[in-house]
């Protein structure tokens, strides 16, 4: 079985990676990837020596790049690239057209034109807004409110079109927020975290009463195993664990993990758009695949915390981006396809 894994040097593409490699003896996995400011092939140095396992250099947003990827064939194609962060969306909105929209596109075509059997497109519960009150299901309309899920949005509707019209074999995941090992410190759980253990202070947006809804990264690396798996062709499944609580309350477990104290915070002006509370229904994925999430909120961002504490390095080389220098000349020096 050859799974290609678009996006995998990144927080969850490497995630998946990883698992799919203990998990499955007979897999190839190939790790197509940019390298852009998020992706960082250190998450994977340990899988180097795998011979399961292969790097490719590439942007989805090249059709030259994506045809060359797919014309040596696959099983299944797993699409994590992708520009994920809203504040970045906002300050720079072209290149989540680019990757997001144009990315799926090329992604699309290419697996019609190769006759690759199965795409998985990851996508994010933001396509559906913010959400006052109850909660999204697969029914729900796309009201996108920011830059960053308009173009996600608008990927996952190429997905519905080019399905429909010529029968692409894609599924379209939407997932609550991530939390694990290895994310990217721009996002809220790293970003606080990492900060908090300097003695710095941490900007909470408005008034930190805004409602995310998190699933660890093990329990939604399951759900895209059995959705790639015995997901249903042309159809979207919601990825939700139920576990939602406002910003703040999250923050402060954050503090008290990492023994710092209110005086830490430091609210700030609002982010634009922001939206305030998002919740997903996941009854489908639930009662149709028989998934269901394993890890505990309280024990899963122990977890994650204690990592983020035993690895400083690895949180100092990617806020200065030496990581990414590094390992690009590592990969040309070993022959790879950097
Ligand atoms: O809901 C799924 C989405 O979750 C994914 O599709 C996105 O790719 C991912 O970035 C994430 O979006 P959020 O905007 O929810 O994640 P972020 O970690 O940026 O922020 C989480 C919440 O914390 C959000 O309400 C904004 C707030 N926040 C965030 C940052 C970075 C702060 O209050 N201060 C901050 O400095």
């Amino acid at each position: 079985m050859k799974i290609i894994i678009t996006g995998g040097a990144g927080f969850m593409g490497s995630n998946m990676i990883r698992y799919l490699l203990r998990t499955y003896k007979d897999v190839e996995v190939v790790n197509f990837d940019d390298l852009t400011y998020a992706g960082n092939l250190s998450n994977l140095s340990d899988l180097d020596l795998d011979p399961r396992y292969s790097f490719v250099k590439g942007n989805i947003s090249k059709r030259e790049d994506v045809e060359a990827l797919l014309s040596k064939g696959a099983d299944v194609l797993i699409n994590y690239a992708a520009e994920t962060h809203v504040d970045r969306s906002i300050l720079d909105p072209d290149a989540f057209v680019q990757t997001n929209v144009m990315g799926v596109h090329n992604l699309l075509e290419a697996v019609r034109k190769f006759s690759i059997p199965r795409y998985v497109q990851i996508s994010t519960d933001e396509v559906y807004g913010a959400v006052m009150e109850g909660e999204s299901d697969e029914q729900s309309r796309f009201e996108p409110r920011s830059p960053y899920a308009a173009s996600k949005a608008a990927g996952d509707l190429l997905c519905h079109a080019s399905a429909v019209t010529f029968g692409t074999p894609v599924i379209v995941t939407h997932s609550v927020n991530f939390y694990g090992p290895y994310q990217f410190p721009e996002k809220l759980i790293p970003l606080f975290t990492t900060n908090l253990f300097d003695g710095k202070k941490v900007p909470v947006y408005g008034d930190g009463l805004q409602v995310r809804e998190w699933i660890f990264t093990e329990d939604h690396c399951r759900a895209i195993d059995l959705i790639a798996q015995k997901g249903n062709i042309g159809e979207a499944y919601n990825i939700g664990t139920g576990h939602r609580m406002p910003n703040i309350e999250l923050i402060q477990q954050l503090l008290k993990h990492t023994g710092r104290d209110e005086s830490s915070l430091e609210y700030v002006l609002d982010r634009p758009g922001h939206d305030r509370r998002y919740a997903l229904n996941s009854q489908k994925l639930r009662t149709e695949l028989g998934w269901e999430p394993k890890m505990r909120f309280e024990e899963g961002i122990a977890q994650t915390i204690e990592w983020y504490k035993q690895h400083p390095e690895w949180i100092a080389n990617c806020k200065s981006g030496a990581y990414k220098d590094y390992y690009e000349s590592q990969y040309k020096h070993k022959g790879h396809s950097v």
